[in-house]
């Protein structure tokens, strides 16, 4: 077998000789991908293999790499070189400055999602100081990026997680640790809004991210999707709206009269989730940074 690291040839087995050569050689192997980020992610993941800080590589590139971390790094170069996503082979995704914790059980945090979190903090905040804090429901929690973002910018807010995955909601109970505002957070595991059904229109704010892509385009996403994100947190039925169509029918079950609904949607969905809310008294549209209409808030009638 050849192992010609230096000339790009064939995929290394022995170690470079130390950590600058291995870091140059991590950025050629994912920039043969096209990966536009090749050499940041590069540096990340041999950060992660060596416990080093991104600093630390770029002033220690001399230092000589051991065989064990070697071996981890080759192995976290393999997984990307496979696709999977860098997120997950790191663990982490940032999310509106905090760090949430993921891997191959919850969908990674989206930036759109941050236009979702922004129009509720906004609603919140033209609300004023109400007598109690305000009590959010996140139908389709995942990580729980949207729930314990809230909750951190919200030091009053209490809310309710729920999700049909129990693995997402132990990662959504660890980020709500993690971040420290499990005591104001529940989670629980149930199809849509059956687990709160019942306990009567207690919330003010009802917030869902939830599948709503169309299952015939599934198979058209990057392979990072396609392949490695769970299906049950893509597919969103035949024309992407099953469950959003399901929660609208539902939601002023839970929702107190006056609450707001919050709901991120796909490019092109807002004007049919707009008729989905027919007859409610307030519809507003909210876009993302490319200009797509991404969330869709309405207001439930007062009573
Ligand atoms: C698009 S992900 C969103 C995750 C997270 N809220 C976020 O914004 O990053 C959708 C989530 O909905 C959950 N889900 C799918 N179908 C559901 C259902 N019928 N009832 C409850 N949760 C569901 C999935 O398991 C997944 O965690």
């Amino acid at each position: 077998m050849r192992v010609g690291y230096m000339t790009g040839l064939v995929t290394a087995t022995l170690p470079p000789p130390d950590l600058g050569s291995a870091l140059r050689l991590g950025s050629r192997r994912l920039r043969r991908l096209d990966m536009p980020s090749a050499d940041l992610e590069a540096s990340l993941l041999l950060g992660r293999a060596t416990g080093l800080a991104r600093l630390e590589l770029i002033l220690n590139t001399a230092r000589a790499i051991t065989a064990e971390e070697w071996t981890t790094y080759d192995l976290l170069l393999k997984r990307r070189e496979a696709r999977e996503p860098f997120q997950y082979l790191v663990g982490s995704q940032e999310f509106m400055s905090l760090d949430f914790a993921v891997d191959a059980a919850v969908l990674i945090p989206r930036p759109e999602t941050e236009i979702l979190v922004e129009a509720v903090l906004d609603l919140v905040e033209d609300a004023g100081t109400q007598e109690s804090g305000p009590r959010v429901l996140d139908v389709g929690t995942g990580s729980g990026a949207i729930l314990v973002t809230l909750a951190n910018y919200i030091r009053v807010l209490e809310g309710t997680g729920v999700d049909c995955s129990p693995e997402a909601l132990e990662r959504a109970r660890c980020n709500a640790e993690r971040l420290g505002v499990a005591d104001r957070l529940r989670f629980v595991l149930g199809d849509l809004l059956e687990p709160v059904v019942g306990g009567g229109r207690v919330f003010d704010y009802v917030v869902a991210n939830l599948p709503y892509i169309p299952s015939v385009d599934i198979e058209g996403l990057e392979p990072e999707v396609r392949d490695y994100e769970p299906r049950m947190a893509l597919d969103g039925g035949f024309d992407g709206l099953a469950l959003i169509r399901r929660l609208v029918a539902e939601v002023e079950q839970v929702l107190k009269p006056g609450g707001w609904l919050a709901l991120e949607v796909m490019a092109g969905q807002a004007p049919r989730v707009m008729d989905l809310l027919e007859g409610w008294p307030s519809v507003q549209v909210r876009h993302d940074l490319a200009g797509i209409e991404r969330v869709v808030l309405a207001r439930s009638a007062q009573v």
